[in-house]
């Protein structure tokens, strides 16, 4: 089995480059499909979510070329079929196609699993949705057949700023008859990028970055080009590492508007930094004060970052409250922490952090993608060795991770156990 050895301790000095954001990317993807002809994203991270929606647009029969970080999608001769399991099952963002393929040919055919270790993951807004725009929703057990004669603009209202279902549904309405109005609209900065990619296709979508985004539905979307907007959790995760072992590190590829909960956050446990012309440079923090940090929608402090700020909690001089409110069970490596020295008391969905605490290097386990980066971020401050388990998970939405820390001075590396 594959794990993630480290050795703790390592000052972090020098650049890491962040790439492109994974939650754009497997939007963007999907969203080509819209397009009647050639588009290009550029920025594309090298993750295995990325492998695995191409699967799926080859299955459609389009073609697909891809040169270093820049992906040509030819749309001209795609076609509308049933996505199988084994393809849709390999990540959730699979039910973009969804909002893509409707929107395009007013059906789709696709199954599509249930949750994952963060949650039920439910995606009854993104059906809601659907159905007020016209279509019909019918399945059996994992197979949805969402069809409509035509599809109508409407007025959507989500109960929940969900991130997922604002996306599926301005892939669903750009082509509809009649303008669509979607508030409560999540504000997160990945749906400006697919809303700008759409726009570049000839779509006409005003407010994307705003709880209300109006679709004025167009015949024909063609030819565009996109860049993938740098990772903002990627960008977060590793200034996290730079408050607790930095020597002048410097992050690039950090847009300021992206990470600014975090940076209060960090500002308000006394760490120092510098932002100039996107990149951060950012030192250890000998002396942290203990804060309290709640997840919430954007522009509040992001669910992704929970996890990992959770570790530099462990480190603070005092006791911190972690609150997570948008998923049901991210504290699945609150018991790998503890088992490196961590003193937390977890009761649901919220943490007691009791700190400073010497952490020790342990066999631990990724238990999602964010745990495994919280993982990731304990083994460099621990003593001694820790070894990551269950890596997939961090493989898939952190591009190049153990190269971009071994630059920067971390005894870190993949070996087969
Ligand atoms: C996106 O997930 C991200 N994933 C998540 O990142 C991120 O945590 C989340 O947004 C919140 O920012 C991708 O973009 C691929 P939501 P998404 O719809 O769209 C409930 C990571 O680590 N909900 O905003 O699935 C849901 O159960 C991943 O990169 C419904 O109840 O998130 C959850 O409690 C993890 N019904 C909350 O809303 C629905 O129809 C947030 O969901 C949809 C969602």
């Amino acid at each position: 089995m594959k794990k993630i050895i480290i050795q703790g301790g390592e000052e972090l000095s020098g650049t890491i480059k962040i790439s492109g954001a994974k939650n754009s990317a497997v939007a963007l993807i999907p969203a080509a499909i819209l397009s009647d002809d050639e588009v290009t994203i550029y920025n594309v991270p090298n993750i295995s979510d990325r492998d695995a929606l191409i699967e799926i647009i080859e299955l459609l029969e389009g073609k697909v070329t891809l040169d270093q970080d820049a992906l040509k999608l030819d749309m001209k001769n795609i076609k509308n079929k049933v996505i199988p399991e084994e393809l849709s099952k390999k990540l959730r963002a699979s039910y973009y196609f969804m909002g893509a393929l409707l929107g395009k040919y007013n059906k789709v055919e696709m199954y599509f699993p249930g949750g994952c270790n963060i949650g039920a993951r439910p995606i009854n807004l993104h059906l809601k949705g659907f159905e007020m725009l016209g279509a019909k929703v019918t399945y059996d057990c994992d197979k949805y057949i969402i069809e409509a004669d035509e599809l109508k603009g409407a007025r959507i209202y989500l109960d929940f700023a969900s991130v997922g279902a604002t996306i599926n549904l301005m892939l669903a309405a750009v082509k509809a008859k009649g303008t669509t109005v979607i508030s409560n609209a999540a504000r997160e900065a990945e749906i400006v990028n697919i809303a700008t990619f759409l726009n570049n296709m000839g779509a006409k979508i005003t407010g994307a970055g705003t709880s209300e985004i109006k679709i004025v539905g167009v015949e024909k979307l063609g030819k565009a080009i996109i860049e993938v907007i740098p990772d903002r959790i990627e960008a977060g995760t590793y200034i996290i590492m730079g408050a607790l072992l930095g020597k002048d590190l410097k992050i690039d590829g950090v847009i300021k508007e992206h990470v600014e909960a975090l940076l209060s956050k960090l500002s308000d446990i006394g760490v120092k930094y510098e932002i100039k012309n996107n990149v951060i440079t950012i030192n250890k923090c000998e002396s942290m004060n203990p804060i309290n940090i709640k997840t919430l929608v954007f522009p509040g402090f992001p669910t992704d970052l929970g996890q990992p700020m959770s570790v530099l909690l462990t480190q603070t001089n005092g006791t911190s409250l972690f609150e997570e409110t948008i998923w049901e069970n991210r504290m699945g490596h609150i018991k790998y922490l503890n088992k490196m020295g961590a003193k937390i008391i977890v009761n649901g969905s919220h943490a007691v952090i009791i700190g400073p605490t010497k952490l020790q290097g342990k066999d631990v386990v990724a238990t999602d993608l964010r745990a495994g980066a919280a993982m990731v971020i304990a083994g460099l401050i621990a003593e001694g060795e820790t070894r990551i388990s269950e890596i997939k998970h961090i493989l898939r939405g952190y591009e190049d991770i153990i190269e971009k820390l071994q630059n920067v001075g971390a005894k870190i590396e993949i070996k087969e156990i």
